[in-house]
């Protein structure tokens, strides 16, 4: 494989204007912000690089600035599409490069229907789901057009590292459950529907029952956090809220397991193990944004925190697997096993013949 700096260093700008862009769209979300331009894809009936900049006030400065920075996002994902197809000589990565453009393409769209439509919660859901998903394309491009992908990497795919490969795997399926979760607590409004953490209205799990429901509901409105103008809380909204939280659970017990396995696998090299790090310290920072989510009442810049954290974690958790998935191969066949395996096989069967 060719190492092309300039493209690889490219596909990096590329992935952090994204988190910014991930950023900017939670502030729209976090300040309720997203109907504040109730046109698409004008703005107030403006082409959007045209509009005055004195019209920039109130949630339209969220708004807005979020659609010109995906607008630019959408632009270099496009070169570095282009970019792709003229250097790259690997055929898989052309295609993720075009598989990035439809991404972006697909993503701005449903940022234009969930306007139009008033955002609805399906649409606003798979909008939230595929910034993310978006934005791990295109780290993984990141990864792929870097100098370390295109070395030789393998270590023997003994049960050790196959273990690490699909723990990693499974590591970040369950983050990516827990994003989708987060979006459905988010945009069904369910964030402050269980007011209190780490207890859940003073119970491990809230009660259900229609007394107790209606008891939530007068003391949310007695403490000012819920207004009647907000309807009624459900217990469905309560279900949505518990599961985000049980879910962390799962997905701490995962992350804590995955980097604990990699910390102590004293044969991987220190670029991999610090991933361990990584992992460890932006659990505990999301547990903590998570908690004082609820605990601020849905403070703008705390939310929208969790949210840039959940993508950070997302993107850890992408790029481990694939390390892993390169040093250990992800199937094992005869064709494939790694030429370190293939010397470690011969040397055994030497000390064997001894
Ligand atoms: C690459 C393109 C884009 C990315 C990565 C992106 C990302 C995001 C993210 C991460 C959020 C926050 C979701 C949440 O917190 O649940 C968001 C919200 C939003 N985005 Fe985008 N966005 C993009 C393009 C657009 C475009 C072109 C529009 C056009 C109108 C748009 C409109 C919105 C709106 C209205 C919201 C608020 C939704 C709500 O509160 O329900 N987005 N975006
Ligand atoms: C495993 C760790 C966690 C991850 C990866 C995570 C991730 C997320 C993400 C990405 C969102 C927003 C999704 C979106 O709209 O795009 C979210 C929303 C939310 N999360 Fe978490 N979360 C975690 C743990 C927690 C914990 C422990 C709490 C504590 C109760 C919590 C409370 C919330 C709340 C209240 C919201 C909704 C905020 C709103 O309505 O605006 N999260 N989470």
């Amino acid at each position: 494989m060719v190492y092309h700096k300039g493209l690889h260093r490219y596909s990096v700008i590329l992935a952090v204007c994204t988190f910014g862009l991930i950023f900017a769209g939670g502030l729209v979300t976090s300040t309720g912000s997203g109907l504040s331009v109730p046109d698409w894809p004008n703005t107030y009936g403006y082409f959007m690089f045209a509009f005055p900049i004195d019209k920039m006030v109130g949630g339209i400065v969220y708004e807005h600035t979020h659609r010109m920075i995906a607008s630019v996002v959408g632009l270099l994902t496009v070169i570095l599409a282009i970019w792709l197809g003229k250097k790259e000589e690997r055929k898989w990565l052309r295609v993720l490069g075009y598989v990035a453009v439809a991404a972006v393409i697909a993503q701005g769209v449903l940022g234009g229907l969930t306007v139009l439509y008033l955002l609805p919660v399906s649409i606003s859901v798979g909008h939230a789901a595929l910034a993310q998903t978006f934005f791990a394309i295109v780290c993984a491009i990141a990864l792929f057009t870097s100098r370390w992908w295109g070395e030789e990497h393998s270590l023997s795919a003994d049960n050790v590292g196959r273990r690490l490969v699909w723990l990693s795997i499974g590591t970040t399926a369950a983050v990516y459950i827990q994003l989708i979760f987060g979006a459905l607590m988010r945009h069904t409004h369910s964030g402050l529907v269980v007011p209190d953490f780490p207890l859940a209205w003073g119970q491990l799990f809230p009660s259900l029952s229609p007394d107790a429901i209606a008891s939530y509901n007068s003391r949310l409105i007695d403490a000012n956090l819920w207004l009647a103008a907000d309807g009624q809380v459900t217990g469905g909204q309560i279900l949505i809220h518990m599961l985000h939280r049980l879910w962390a659970v799962v997905v701490t017990v995962m992350i804590i397991w995955t980097a604990i396995s990699i910390l102590r696998n004293r044969l991987l090299e220190k670029r991999v193990r610090v991933f361990g790090y990584y992992l460890i310290s932006f659990i505990i920072l999301q547990i903590t944004l998570g908690a004082f989510t609820v605990l601020t009442r849905k403070a703008v810049d705390i939310t929208t925190l969790h949210v840039a954290v959940g993508a950070l974690i997302l993107v850890t958790c992408v790029l481990l697997s694939l390390h892993a998935a390169k040093i250990y191969g992800v199937r094992r066949s005869p064709a494939s096993v790694p030429v370190a395996t293939k010397v470690e096989n011969q040397a055994k069967g030497m000390e064997a013949i001894v």
